[in-house]
């Protein structure tokens, strides 16, 4: 009885084995592109206008499709399914057979390009899922792209002139988005932009590995994961100090422009860059590439979430009228240590003298033709220890006990160097006294809260005591 159970087990899992032969066998001997070629050739022969048609096609061999391209370093083998891409017959036939869409293999033969050039995917896989690269277990960092964001690839090879009229409009776009949302007041490309973020050069080729990706959604892929942290960073990285707002276009707009920041380079001879004259570029479009993502309209004094900080109004009348080119040159060239201000000067964010004049010269269009009333700071013998006395009482519930602003804080910080050594005194004075319309910060002079200027004077001597530690 019992004997008997176990040879029927041993049969049954003696058969099992030889089943699995089998099938591997048949794998092994027919892999998915042949089955794909197979079906290609009979609907040749099917769709055959007359018996020589129909000959010639019969006669079409089931074989390996390989495109080595040396130039490009790459061997393509998607042809082994897309096999009717270059077949005018296939126009209307379903993919993989059919003819490719547009004029893009006619200005890219692919004897020359082949197809990962543009669409990316594994060219040497023969079958359809390693080859696509979707999916973490296929090991590869770059699976073929959604159609929207395939002109990153244009890019390796065009100018963006040319690209503009000849089916590039979206990585164009994304380029000028790029330029005008300010990315680059948070990151370097090139050497220059700030550095609250990482320079992004390169960052198109890094590997899967390099993004965290455990709060995307869907797909596990670099361009995923780029657009979902367009749209939301916090949600893709919790804490993070990127502050940009965007809809969901621009985010995949912008997806497609980042994917073009790459390491490898295509040989010359497959390069078309024509020589475009450097645009001019004006006061206005360097206060939106490098400060507008802070700063906004420079109208409005806000207390950040994101920043966790006070963003003052830099194009306030009220604090044009005090801060003359001189300090604000010092103040946008040293930064504001100690906080998210960058420092622009040209050996740190690598703005040149320059843009910084023509940044200077944007952000003071609107400042009052009369200058602040001068304060004579120069004049006081001070106190700063009657001065301490007061800034605890007047000041520290909005600048911080220590003057660093920050956290919860809606004053600015009075501790970096900046304050501390460049800015005259005298500008300080004449902002404690006169305040600054249109933001939180008061007027304490004798026309606002009522203090003397000697009060002043001594707070302001107070206050250039509290340099930063460190
Ligand atoms: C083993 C067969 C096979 C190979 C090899 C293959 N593909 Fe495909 N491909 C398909 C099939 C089948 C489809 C139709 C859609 C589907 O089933 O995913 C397709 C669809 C596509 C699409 C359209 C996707 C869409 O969203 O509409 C693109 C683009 C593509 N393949 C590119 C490539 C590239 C590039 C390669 C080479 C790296 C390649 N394929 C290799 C079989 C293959
Ligand atoms: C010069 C860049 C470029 C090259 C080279 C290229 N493609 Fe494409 N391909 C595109 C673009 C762009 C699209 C999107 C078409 C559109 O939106 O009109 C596309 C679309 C496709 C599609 C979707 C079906 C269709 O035609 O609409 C498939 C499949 C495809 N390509 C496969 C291939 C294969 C296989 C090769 C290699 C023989 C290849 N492509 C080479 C740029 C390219
Ligand atoms: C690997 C480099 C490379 C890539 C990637 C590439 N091209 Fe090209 N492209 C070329 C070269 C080289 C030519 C041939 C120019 C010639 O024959 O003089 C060309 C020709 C063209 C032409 C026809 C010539 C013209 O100026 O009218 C157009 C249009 C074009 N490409 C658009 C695109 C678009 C759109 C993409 C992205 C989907 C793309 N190319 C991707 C290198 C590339
Ligand atoms: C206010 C500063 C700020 C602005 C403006 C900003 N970023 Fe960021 N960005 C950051 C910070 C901080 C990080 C690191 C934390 C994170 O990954 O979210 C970051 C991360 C990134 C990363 C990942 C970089 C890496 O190597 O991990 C990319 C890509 C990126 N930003 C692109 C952009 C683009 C494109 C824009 C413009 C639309 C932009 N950023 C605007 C601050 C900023
Ligand atoms: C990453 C965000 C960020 C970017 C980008 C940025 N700023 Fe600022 N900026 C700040 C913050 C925050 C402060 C306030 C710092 C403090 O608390 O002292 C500030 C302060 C200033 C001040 C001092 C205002 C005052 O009341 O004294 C000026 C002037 C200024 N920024 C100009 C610029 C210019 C010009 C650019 C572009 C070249 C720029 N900022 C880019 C965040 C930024
Ligand atoms: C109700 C909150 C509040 C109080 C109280 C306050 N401040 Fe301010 N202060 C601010 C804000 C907000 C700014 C930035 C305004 C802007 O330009 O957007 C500022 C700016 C300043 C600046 C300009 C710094 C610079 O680098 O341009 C100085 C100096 C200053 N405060 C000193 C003081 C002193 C001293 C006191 C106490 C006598 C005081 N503040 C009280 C909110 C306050």
């Amino acid at each position: 009885m019992l004997s008997r159970f176990y040879l029927s087990l041993l049969l049954l899992s003696g058969l099992v084995f030889i089943a699995f032969i089998t099938l591997a066998t048949y794998r092994e001997l027919t892999p998915e592109w042949k089955k794909y070629q197979a079906e290609y050739r009979e609907m040749l022969i099917k769709n055959a206008k007359d018996e020589a048609a129909r000959e010639k096609a019969r006669r079409i061999k089931i074989e390996q499709q390989q495109i080595y391209l040396a130039g490009l370093k790459r061997v393509d083998r998607c042809m082994n399914c897309h096999i009717g891409v270059d077949n005018p017959l296939m126009a209307d036939a379903k993919v993989p057979f059919k003819q490719h869409s547009g004029d893009y293999l006619k200005n890219h033969p692919p004897d020359k390009f082949g197809c990962t050039i543009c669409h990316n995917g594994q060219g040497r896989a023969t079958n359809k899922k390693e080859a696509h690269g979707k999916g973490r277990d296929t090991h590869w960092d770059f699976p073929i792209l959604p159609f929207k964001y395939i002109q990153n690839s244009c890019a390796q090879c065009h100018d963006y002139e040319t690209l503009r009229h000849k089916g590039g409009e979206m990585v164009v776009k994304g380029e000028r988005l790029f330029r005008e949302k300010g990315c680059k007041g948070c990151h370097k490309v090139n050497g220059i932009g700030g550095d609250l973020g990482k320079a992004l050069d390169g960052i198109g080729s890094q590997p899967i590995a390099y993004f965290p990706m455990r709060h995307v959604v869907g797909e596990q892929t670099t361009y995923n994961w780029l657009k979902q942290h367009y749209l939301d960073p916090r949600a893709i990285v919790p804490d993070s100090e990127m502050r940009v707002f965007l809809t969901e276009e621009e985010s995949d707009l912008l997806t497609t422009y980042i994917l073009t920041f790459r390491t490898t380079e295509v040989p010359r001879e497959y390069r078309r860059i024509r020589y475009v004259p450097e645009r001019r570029v004006d006061g206005e479009s360097l206060y939106k590439m490098y400060c507008i993502a802070c700063h906004s309209t420079g109208k409005v004094s806000v207390y950040d979430e994101i920043l966790k900080r006070t963003i003052p109004a830099i194009m306030n009348p009220a604090f044009l009228k005090n801060a003359d080119d001189g300090t604000l040159r010092k103040i946008i060239k040293e930064g504001r240590k100690g906080t998210q201000m960058t420092a622009w000067k040209s050996t740190a964010a690598g703005l040149t003298d320059g843009e910084i004049n023509k940044l200077i010269r944007y952000i003071t269009r609107e400042r009052p033709d009369e200058a602040a009333e001068p304060f004579g700071f120069a004049e006081f013998k001070t106190d700063p220890k009657h001065g301490k006395e007061l800034y605890d009482v007047r000041c520290a519930l909005c600048h911080g006990e220590k003057g660093k602003g920050g956290k919860g804080a809606l004053g600015i910080n009075l501790t970096n160097p900046v304050v501390q050594k460049e800015l005259d005194p005298e500008f300080l004075a004449r902002t404690v006294r006169d305040g600054r319309s249109g933001t939180p910060m008061p007027p304490f002079g004798e026309e606002g809260l009522g203090l003397s200027d000697q009060d002043i004077a001594d707070i302001v001597s107070y206050v250039r005591t509290l340099a930063q530690k460190k």
